[in-house]
C-alpha cells in the first residue's frame, strides 16, 4: 500500500470528517490516503450510533481514506487492530502508556483518551476501502464525563495539532506494514498484548444482566471472546459492554 498522508485536507468546521470524505469518495474525488482534519465537527459521530462531541479546535478529529489491495472481507478486524495499534504508538511517543478496551476504545488508567470509527466499503468478498474516523483527545482538559483525559492531562504539556497529526500519520504508515505484509497473526498477537483486562475479571452487562466475566481474546472475525459461567462465548458489540 502507498504510504498515507499524500495529501491533507484541513478543515474549520464540518459535519463530520467521516461523512466528508463519504461525500468525496461518492464523487469518485477521493485518493488512497488521504487524511481529513478538523478543528471543529458539528455531527462527530462515534460507535454504536453514539455522538463525538470535543472542544473545537482542542484535539484530533481526523479520517483517513485507504485503498486497501486484495483485502478478504473477514479481516475487517485486522484494520482495527492496525488503527488501534497506531494510536498507541502515537501515544507511547509522549510516554503515555494506554491500553485497548476492545474493539477500539483507548484507555489510559480506565479513561478514555481516544476512539475509532471505521466504515468500509465491500465488493463482494473484498473490503475495497475504508474510511478510518479517529478522535484523539490531545489539548482539552475540562470533559463532561469522568472517565476521559487527553495528552495535555496526561503529560501537563500543550501540544499543536498539526504536530501530533504528522506524528500520528507516521504511526499510522509503520503500523501499517504488518497488514501489508498480510502478517494477520503478529498483528492479532500485538493487539492482544496490549488490551484491556486481558485474562482479568472484568464487570459486564449482558442482555441487562450484570456479571463478572474474563475477557480471553478475540476470535478472527473480531468477536470478544469471554469466559462467563464458566464456558467461553463470543460477542459482538452490541451484546455485551463493560461496567468500570
Ligand atoms: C468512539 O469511540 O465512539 C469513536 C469516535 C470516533 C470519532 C471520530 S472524530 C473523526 C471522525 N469523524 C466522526 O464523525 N467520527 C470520527
Amino acid at each position: 500500500m502507498k504510504q498515507l498522508g499524500s495529501k491533507i485536507i484541513q478543515l474549520d468546521t464540518v459535519d463530520s470528517t467521516n461523512n466528508f470524505a463519504a461525500n468525496l469518495l461518492s464523487r469518485g474525488e477521493l485518493v488512497h490516503g488521504t487524511v481529513i482534519m478538523a478543528d471543529e465537527q458539528t455531527n462527530g459521530r462515534g460507535q454504536r450510533g453514539s455522538d463525538w462531541i470535543t472542544q473545537p479546535a482542542m484535539n484530533l478529529t481526523v479520517s483517513f481514506f485507504v485503498i486497501h489491495d486484495n483485502l478478504a472481507v473477514n479481516r475487517q478486524s485486522s484494520i482495527n487492530q492496525w488503527v488501534s495499534l497506531a494510536i498507541l504508538d502515537l501515544l507511547k511517543k509522549h510516554k503515555i502508556s494506554a491500553s485497548i478496551k476492545w474493539p477500539n476504545d483507548i484507555l489510559v488508567n480506565d479513561k478514555k483518551i481516544g476512539g475509532v470509527l471505521i466504515e468500509n466499503q465491500l465488493s463482494q468478498n473484498t473490503i475495497k476501502s475504508s474510511i478510518i474516523g479517529i478522535g484523539l483527545n490531545v489539548n482539552q482538559t475540562d470533559f463532561h464525563v469522568l472517565n476521559a483525559t487527553s495528552i495535555q492531562t496526561e503529560c501537563k504539556s500543550f501540544l499543536p495539532l498539526n504536530l501530533v497529526l504528522l506524528e500520528f500519520i507516521e504511526s499510522m504508515n509503520s503500523c501499517m506494514k504488518l497488514l501489508e505484509q498480510n502478517n494477520f497473526e503478529e498483528l492479532k498477537e500485538l493487539y492482544h498484548s496490549n488490551l484491556w483486562r486481558l485474562n482479568e475479571p472484568t464487570q459486564v452487562k449482558v442482555k441487562d444482566e450484570l456479571k463478572t466475566g474474563i475477557i480471553k481474546g478475540t476470535t478472527d472475525f473480531g468477536l470478544l471472546i469471554l469466559e462467563l459461567d464458566g464456558a467461553e462465548q463470543h460477542f459482538d458489540l452490541k451484546e455485551v459492554s463493560f461496567v468500570y
